[in-house]
């Protein structure tokens, strides 16, 4: 389980340093499907960023099964990093790589070399994302739905124990976008894979996630159970975003 406590992140400004992340706490049990929903700019990919350890906090703790990961580095903080994989808007595959070479890379980055165990393995997870029959092609011959799949067997190569995706269906029309959230949510049935879903559009927190956290200006301004923000959103955030505004109030 990761519990996050008294997150910040500041960012040197114009105007001094601004805080990207304002005292964030949250905990993202094992086995969720989670959903960060917030306008742009509320904090989403940098609250990301640091669960990744891409980026460092200012000041807080990720506890993650006790231990705080803020704390690592050299060697453990490369292996806690192979442990969370992520999906991004724009897919992050390698142009110049087919598909499989692209889905076998996790493997290459963590040993130095790719072997035919692995190939077999990626082969497996392209099958599972329906996309065994173009493990020659490249990136460019793929739809963008075709690519996000691809980009989804990539991150289970290392078998995480968390995905993190970033706007992972921003860039997909409706179709491609219901494809990727079942897949999403299949793998998540099957596998019992924690998946933190960052959106800024409530139908996808709705279609996948069970639980939502609603960030607005780098802090949690709600948090509960999809059901219960849904029937009842109590912040002016979540309103929005929701669209139960009253325009001529
Ligand atoms: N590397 C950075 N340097 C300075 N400011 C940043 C940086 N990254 C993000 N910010 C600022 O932090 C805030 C949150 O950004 P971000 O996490 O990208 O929001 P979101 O993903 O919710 O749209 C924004 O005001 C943004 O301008
Ligand atoms: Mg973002």
């Amino acid at each position: 389980m990761i519990q996050i406590k008294h997150l910040c992140k500041a960012y040197e400004g114009a105007e001094g340093p601004a805080r990207a992340l304002d005292d964030i706490s949250f905990d993202i049990a094992d086995g969720d499907i989670m959903g960060i929903i917030g306008m742009s700019g509320a904090g989403k990919s940098t609250l990301v960023r640091c669960i990744n350890l891409l980026e460092h906090p200012t000041s807080g703790q990720i506890i993650v099964d006790g231990q705080d990961v803020t704390s690592l580095s050299g060697a453990e903080l490369r292996s806690y990093r192979r442990r969370v994989a992520m999906i991004f808007q724009n897919f992050g595959l390698l142009a110049q790589k087919t598909v499989l070479d692209n889905v076998c890379f996790p493997f290459l980055a963590a040993t130095g070399k790719v072997t035919s165990d692995n190939r077999t393995r990626a082969l497996e997870l392209l099958d599972m994302v329906g996309l065994k029959e173009k493990a020659s092609s490249y990136p460019s011959q793929l739809s963008g739905g075709q690519q996000q799949r691809v980009a989804i067997a990539r991150a289970l190569a290392c078998g995480p124990e968390y995905i993190l995706c970033d706007e992972a269906t921003s860039a997909l029309d409706p179709a491609s976008t219901n494809t990727i959230l079942k897949l999403l949510r299949d793998i998540n049935r099957k596998t019992g894979v924690t998946i933190i879903v960052i959106t800024h559009a409530m139908s996808v927190v709705e279609k996948i996630c069970r639980n939502v956290v609603v960030l607005e200006h780098g802090r949690v301004v709600e948090q509960g159970s999809v059901a219960d923000v849904f029937a009842n959103p109590v912040s002016q955030a979540a309103k929005v975003l929701l669209e139960r505004v009253d325009w001529d109030a």
